[in-house]
């Protein structure tokens, strides 16, 4: 059996996945083979000219091939980074995107500032990213997180464990906010919100990997993305203090229909938050106090 460096094997998959269409072909090879070898992106840097052993050249390949089909990283490696923490994924759930951490951040900021306790809320919780990072750096917060799917709802209470927050979050299987806990309906500072957006119709052109790998049951919004906010705002009204927040996730073009959707008797300070990129990401409103 010939030897194989890590600097070979990584030059010759980082060109299969470039001719496969794979975008970061290169970053995608790394992170793949640091997966296999358990080494940190550092270690492989640094050990560039060691030979790599034929089984793990193997199973290497085999998540390559994968890969250039379409299947994303963080479902071949189990995890994705969200708030720097550590979040185990399947494909029950979708993948945590960087954006939404913009969402994490201004609930943070609002809660640090109000004073370290409150309830806040992540409907639509997914692998959990939203609940267990709040929970995480709101250290005192009770968090209620809920989920229509049963399988996302397992991955999301795994995370809980994970990062040690299980005991300050409830997990509640629910069409949007239907479930909530009445005892607590009328107290949460905030709800955050990161449902399905897509409209019905432009699902069949997302990219391959979003549309054949992620749970449809996490993206498509309806008619026009946003079914389920419209549905979700008048519940969230009822389970918010009077002065709680609303954040939704919404995708490009859906601000101002979103905005015309919260009915200005119950809703002031409504805004418009900007990802990193400049598109309209974020709509939030603010139950009217009185
Ligand atoms: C876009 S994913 C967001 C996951 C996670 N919050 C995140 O930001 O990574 C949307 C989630 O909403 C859930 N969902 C879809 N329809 C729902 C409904 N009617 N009620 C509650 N959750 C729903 C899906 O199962 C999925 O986990």
């Amino acid at each position: 059996v010939s030897t194989v460096t890590v600097q070979q094997l990584l030059r010759k998959e980082t060109e299969r996945l470039r001719q496969a269409g794979v975008e970061s072909p290169r970053l995608d090879a790394e992170v793949l083979l640091t997966h296999v070898l358990g080494w940190s992106r550092e270690k492989l840097y640094v050990h560039m000219q060691e030979p790599v052993r034929f089984e793990d050249r193997t199973c290497y390949t085999e998540l390559v091939d994968r890969r250039a089909n379409g299947v994303p990283v963080a479902y071949l490696t189990g995890h994705k980074e969200f708030m720097s923490l550590e979040f185990t994924v399947t494909s029950d759930v979708l993948i945590p995107r960087p954006e939404t951490e913009l969402l994490v951040e201004r609930v943070i900021e609002h809660m640090s500032a109000a004073g370290p306790q409150g309830l806040v809320v992540d409907v639509g919780t997914g692998s959990g990213a939203i609940a267990v990072s709040l929970a995480k750096y709101l250290n005192r917060v009770r968090v209620v997180a809920l989920d229509i799917s049963t399988q996302a709802l397992a991955v999301a209470a795994g995370n809980a464990r994970r990062h040690g927050v299980a005991g300050r979050i409830t997990f509640v299987e629910s069409n949007l906010l239907e479930a909530f806990p009445p005892e607590a309906r009328g107290q949460a500072d905030w709800i955050a919100a990161n449902l399905p957006y897509i409209a019905s119709g432009e699902m069949a052109s997302l990219p391959r990997e979003v549309a054949g790998y992620e749970p449809h049951l996490a993206l498509d919004g309806g008619c026009d993305g946003l079914d389920l906010y419209r549905r979700l705002i008048p519940q969230a009204w009822t389970c918010l203090k009077p002065g709680g927040w609303l954040g939704m996730e919404i995708g490009p073009g859906q601000a101002q229909p979103l905005i015309a959707a919260l009915p200005r008797d119950n809703w002031i300070e409504t805004a418009v938050i900007k990802d990193y990129a400049g598109l309209d990401r974020f709509v939030v409103a603010r139950r009217w106090p009185g």
